[in-house]
């Protein structure tokens, strides 16, 4: 897991008593919830308080058990795009809230509203994430209303001498939930930008559950004497969250630019592809990123400037293509650690301390 991410969650925090005041709660309703992350125990605050949609409230009243799980699915699904995101130009970070005048940078406050192929990967990353923590603690036992899946407690296939045991996650409850939580019905105005957006996002946001699906696996462990596998148990798995977080970065590489001119349903915009049928596991965008180099305040974007960057790579990470060409500085970082220890009897460990030299690179 990327430390960097997690030491970066404490400062939503403090974003997010601004974001409050900026965003009455319900303006903005369908991603306020991501602010939830930042409380430590939601339960305390109770479902009024939390910045949720009333929709959400609604559902948090009536289920306030799933709120630790809605808090989890938001930590995973922040830190995945994070660490997803780690070495490109937008990394899934957001403006340094310093001083007054940039204190109300809103987490992901550009992205969420764009409808690029980065507005794609948060939404359904998000969703994906509500599936795996809810699913988690159905598996857990923690609920009344899910568990495992007892569907398959009978089944399996003694002749190839295994049978379905244990407890298997059953995501159909967290599809559920993630569904009846996230997707705002699409708003009936007659704006047709924000119809199209909404469609989108609604698309996006099941792409997201898809993938937790799609994901699946199964898990057996033998028993029997010595190690022999003459009986096993094999029972269904939910991918780590990282490998769902993969696959999405993957079909984020792929996503389909999709027409802002709704007919019946969405299109292709590349008027030679539309015969290729969307499915419901692509991510859709409407509009073209930004290239995140320059540092733009009002869309939240904080630019590369000053980001770490490989001087031999040749991928996003490397410093021609981070930097955007504008180039880079280089300073030196001296280390300073314990080394050729040796046990001396009797008994300490005796050490050298050694120092080391490392180049690192930043954006000009
Ligand atoms: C289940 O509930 C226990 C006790 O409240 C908690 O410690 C644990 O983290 C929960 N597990 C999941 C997966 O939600
Ligand atoms: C949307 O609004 C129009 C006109 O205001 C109305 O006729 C239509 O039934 C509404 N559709 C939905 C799904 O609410
Ligand atoms: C920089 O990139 C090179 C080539 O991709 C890689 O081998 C190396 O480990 C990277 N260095 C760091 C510090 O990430």
């Amino acid at each position: 897991m990327d430390r960097a991410a997690l030491l970066a969650l404490p400062r939503l925090c403090a974003l997010w008593a601004a974001l409050l005041a900026l965003f009455p709660c319900g303006a903005h309703g369908s991603w306020m919830w991501l602010g939830i992350a930042s409380f430590g125990v939601p339960e305390k605050l109770g479902c009024a308080n939390l910045p949720l949609n009333s929709r959400q409230k609604e559902l948090c009243k009536r289920k306030p058990y799933l709120l630790p799980s809605i808090r989890e699915g938001a930590r995973l699904g922040i830190q995945e795009c994070r660490s997803q995101f780690r070495h490109e130009r937008w990394n899934c970070e957001v403006a340094a809230a310093a001083g007054p005048a940039l204190g109300a940078a809103p987490l992901f406050g550009y992205e969420l509203s764009s409808g690029t192929k980065e507005t794609a990967f948060i939404y359904a990353v998000m969703a994906a994430g509500l599936v795996h923590s809810v699913t988690r603690s159905c598996s857990a036992g923690n609920m009344t209303e899910c568990s495992c899946d007892t569907t398959l407690q009978s089944g399996g296939s003694t002749s190839e001498g295994w049978h379905w045991g244990g407890c298997s996650d059953d995501v159909q409850y967290g599809m559920w939930f993630s569904r009846k939580f996230l997707d705002l019905p699409i708003r009936n105005t007659t704006a047709k930008d924000s119809r199209v957006l909404s469609a989108v996002n609604l698309h996006n946001n099941e792409a997201g559950r898809q993938a937790v699906a799609k994901l699946m696996s199964v898990d057996c462990r033998c028993h029997g004497v010595s190690g022999s596998c003459a009986v096993k148990t094999c029972w269904k798995t939910m991918s780590s969250f990282e490998k769902i977080g993969h696959l999405l970065k993957d079909k984020y590489e792929n996503s389909i630019q999709v027409s802002d001119k709704i007919k019946r349903k969405m299109r292709r915009k590349d008027k030679d592809q539309r015969k290729i049928p969307i499915r419901k596991e692509d991510l859709l965008y409407v509009n073209k990123s930004p290239n995140y180099c320059v540092e733009d305040k009002k869309l939240g974007i904080p630019g590369t400037q000053g980001r770490e960057c490989n001087r031999t790579s040749e991928g996003a990470d490397g410093c021609n293509l981070l930097c955007c060409g504008r180039g880079y500085n280089t300073h030196v970082l001296r280390h300073v650690e314990r080394c050729e220890c040796k046990f001396v009897w009797c008994c300490y460990v005796r050490c050298r301390r050694c120092e080391s030299m490392t180049d690192v690179h930043t954006c000009k």
